[in-house]
């Protein structure tokens, strides 16, 4: 078990100071246009909020906005597989990083349907696939999940599943190709639409720094008081954040940033520091991976600015 670190930073004045400085960014990098539902969104948008182990909050900018989370929801969805499936979950998805874009396909057919790891598309479809089997209303249990972790009522937004699902090419492709090789048990239809439902969540950085406790206090949720994991399965997920949280840019991530984060296409980047805090950015335009080039940027000058680190 940690030890909680009470930090006597002034966050606030860090926080702001980050909001100005990653402003001239905001040009930069593309929103995540082939969903078109996200294609409209203003990329000169950031908000970032940040709340400790002692349960202190902060934030600045856009912080309170919803945004769609995306990729971001597969370490909840992983998170209540753990919780449900226990160590058989593991026997379909691997837990080393791609080194590959999160969309593609190539290692699937070589890895004869074992998709890398739970945070590539492939990996987040088979855990739903789990998931898909554990629940009659797998969708409203991930939604139950999501708003205790944050202890507010959170929502899907149906125009982006509904958008995903209408051009989700690639992901209808990858849960065929697991289909082939016999490692999804449910109807493709059934398990994507748990997938596009949970990328669509939409939740601020502030519920998502609130949801990510769990990660950062031996998996327990402090705002509801509740153990969602193990003190073991929580680190296990933030290992697998920081080794395949950011796709083929996590060795950057972690050369860069040295925080276990998670991504989304909706310009989302959690991160956490075991012990000591969890934290959220958004800013819509993204890098060449997918990630947020603003938020990246915002990470990067906490940790310059904080000196904080898991390393
Ligand atoms: O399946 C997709 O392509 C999107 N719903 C999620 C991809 C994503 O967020 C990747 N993250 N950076």
């Amino acid at each position: 078990m940690g030890t909680m670190v009470p930090d006597t930073r002034n966050f606030d004045a860090i926080l702001g100071a980050i909001a100005n400085e990653v402003t001239p960014l905001f040009g930069e990098g593309n929103v995540a246009s082939y969903i078109p539902a996200l294609a409209r969104i203003a990329p000169d948008q950031f908000g970032i909020a940040l709340r400790t182990a002692d349960g202190r909050e902060y934030a600045a900018g856009s912080a309170r906005t919803p945004f769609s989370i995306q990729s971001i929801s597969k370490v909840f969805t992983l998170s209540l597989a753990m919780q449900q499936v226990g160590e058989s979950l593991w026997d379909r998805i691997g837990r080393e990083p791609s080194g590959d874009p999160y969309n593609s396909l190539v290692q699937l057919e070589r890895e004869q349907g074992v998709p890398r790891n739970p945070f590539i598309n492939a990996g987040a479809i088979a855990v739903a696939d789990r998931l898909v089997t554990r629940f009659s209303d797998p969708k409203r249990e991930v939604l139950r999940f999501v708003s205790e972790l944050c202890d507010q009522e959170v929502s899907y937004d149906e125009e982006v599943a509904a958008s995903e699902a209408r051009t989700g090419f690639r992901n209808i492709a990858l849960a065929n190709f697991i289909k082939s090789f016999g490692k999804l048990d449910n109807p493709v239809e059934q398990v994507l639409d748990l997938y596009f439902h949970q990328c669509a969540l939409s939740l601020s950085c502030l519920q998502l720094a609130r949801a990510c406790t769990y990660l950062c206090q031996d998996g327990r949720n402090s705002l509801r008081g509740e153990q969602v994991l193990s003190d073991r399965q929580a680190r296990r997920v933030n290992a697998l954040m920081l080794t395949c949280g950011t796709y083929d840019a996590a060795g950057e991530f972690a050369f860069r940033i040295g925080m276990p984060s998670k991504s989304g296409v909706g310009g989302g980047i959690i991160a956490v520091l075991p012990d000591r805090l969890s934290l959220c950015v958004w800013s819509p335009g993204l890098g060449s991976s997918g990630n947020s080039i603003a938020g990246m940027r915002a990470l990067e000058l906490f940790v310059e600015k904080t000196r904080l680190s898991v390393f």
